[in-house]
């Protein structure tokens, strides 16, 4: 067994975990929004007003702070006044990026802000900039938060909602640098400044733009974009960047086949978030000392060839232990950055790429992903304290990575001196258990038991329609030990833990 030592100073608070950084994303892909959220109101499967029950109960639990709407690459194809008014009159369209099926438009802008109102977050609406128009555009932000008499807010009320929504988050195009619109960093800024103008705040709505940012490690469209946008209104850039086992888009792996190399690759593959992060954030940092300008990174996720005699164009992916551990580094990789990461959306909360649920008719399942968010919820809006590891490399004799990865927040209890502490870790080795010990300073004691859960499994275990519960977090208890200034816990091999626990102050006790 290895050891490890992890201090963590309450009093040391760095920055507050927004909790957007656990927002997720839902495109009109593959099993997304149809069958997956929605069902109409007309199905066996139980719903309300066509979104099924199971799904949002599901969702609900996971307290998602924001969902991204309509895509992704769909976006720069909708046009939101098709999917408004009686469905049966709806005009359909060609989904072109996602298996050229036919989209009815039966979910729409009302369908959207029904399942947000329902699992209490907040919208994350995705401008059409790639074969849209400004105008399209301005009249959809007036049509969604406009509280008075406009020709749109009309439009809103005949359509059966007299009140406005309440519409913070507004990404301006996606992934304008390649299927948005391949376009040049000068000249989506043009093109962004003259979005952005017309995205007004109306009746006290307060917007926060964000513009798109670059793909991966792509430096220069940073570098241009943030030479042209700043002053521009834009609250964030965003980043995208997937998790693929092999690099390469041809053929990238399979979600549930895999040998160990490929295991320790992937993790390889996901621990390029943080270089990616850090050197985008010094890019942007040249133009933005001020820091006014936050990354979000509005899509990531694994991303594998889809499973066998699946549609290819719906990029449906099973789900084991391996995504639950990319999941876990990457969401400690987004905690320990939250000063300047305000959001983060994995794709997609259903039925496609990283999952938090997967479904088949009325049958529903939450993946080994779905759990781990579970687990990180209390970090949610907490702040990140400082907290410190030596690590040791893991792997084959092809490729290493770090073994452990980790984060630690502390929220305030009611007595000053007492804090609740969230500590947030993954073992990322196949075969060797991690003796934890954590430190606290000399002036701090542990207070009273932890609650411990633990995520683990061998590294190809997933749910099934079988077996939905083969992977499932669990309450543990383990060789914890917490008394003093330290306490023990053992992670086993291929593990995501989460430890909750009261911290006092000495002179306190
Ligand atoms: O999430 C799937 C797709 O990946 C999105 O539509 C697009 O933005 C990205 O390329």
């Amino acid at each position: 067994m290895k050891e490890f030592t992890l201090k963590f100073d309450p009093d040391r608070k760095k920055s507050r975990i927004a909790p957007e950084i656990y927002g997720q994303f839902s495109e009109h892909l593959g099993h997304c929004i149809y069958e997956g959220i929605y069902v109409g109101e007309d199905s066996q499967i139980p719903n309300i007003r066509g979104l099924r029950k199971d799904v949002l109960e599901a969702l609900k639990e996971l307290d998602i702070p924001v969902l991204r709407w309509p895509g992704g690459c769909f976006s720069d194809e909708y046009h939101w006044k098709d999917g408004i008014g009686p469905r049966e009159q709806r005009r359909g369209m060609v989904n072109n990026n996602w298996g050229g099926v036919v989209e009815n438009n039966h979910f729409g802008t009302h369908e959207f802000m029904d399942l947000c109102e329902l699992i209490g977050c907040q919208p994350y609406i995705a401008l059409n900039v790639g074969s849209g128009t400004v105008q399209e555009a301005a009249e959809w932000i007036e049509y969604m938060t406009f509280d008075g008499d406009s020709p749109m807010a009309k439009l809103r009320a005949e359509n059966g909602h007299p009140e406005p929504w309440k519409v913070k988050y507004i990404g301006v195009g996606n992934e304008s640098w390649g299927g948005g619109g391949s376009m040049s960093p000068e000249a989506y800024a043009d093109v962004y400044k003259r979005y952005q103008c017309f995205c007004r705040e109306f009746s006290g709505n307060e917007l926060y733009k964000i513009a798109c940012g670059p793909n991966a490690d792509d430096y220069h469209w940073t570098r241009e974009l943030m030479k042209r946008i700043n002053g521009w209104h834009a609250k964030g850039i965003s980043l995208h960047y997937y998790t693929i086992p092999t690099g390469q888009w041809e053929h990238k792996g399979s979600s549930t086949e895999f040998d160990e190399k490929e295991y320790y690759e992937t993790i390889r593959q996901t621990l390029r978030m943080e270089e990616i992060i850090c050197r985008h954030l010094a890019v942007m940092d040249v133009e933005d000392p001020k820091h006014d300008i936050d990354l979000v990174v509005d899509e990531w996720g694994t991303w594998y060839d889809v499973e066998p005699g699946t549609n290819p164009g719906f990029l449906y992916q099973q789900n084991t232990m391996r995504d639950a551990i990319v999941a876990a580094i990457n969401l400690n990789i987004f905690n320990r950055h939250s000063d300047r990461i305000s959001m983060a959306n994995i794709a997609q909360v259903v039925n496609v790429l990283q999952a938090m649920i997967l479904t088949d008719g009325a049958r529903m399942i939450k993946t080994p992903t779905y759990e781990v968010f579970d687990q990180f919820k209390p970090h949610q809006g907490a702040w990140l304290i400082d907290s410190y590891m030596e690590n040791t490399e893991v792997g084959t004799d092809y490729v290493t990575v770090p073994m452990l990865s980790q984060s630690v927040s502390v929220q305030e209890g009611d007595v000053p001196e007492e804090k609740r502490i969230t500590i947030t870790l993954s073992n990322a080795s196949l075969d060797q258990e991690a003796g934890l010990r954590l430190q606290l300073p000399v002036d701090y004691v542990f207070d009273g038991k932890a609650e411990i859960s633990l995520l683990h499994g061998e590294v190809h275990a997933h749910n099934t329609w079988e077996n939905p519960e083969q992977v499932k977090q669990e309450a543990y208890w383990k060789d914890w030990q917490g008394a003093g200034h330290r306490a023990e816990l053992v992670l086993p091999p291929c593990s995501v833990c989460r430890v909750l626990v009261s911290v006092r102050r000495l002179d306190a006790v």
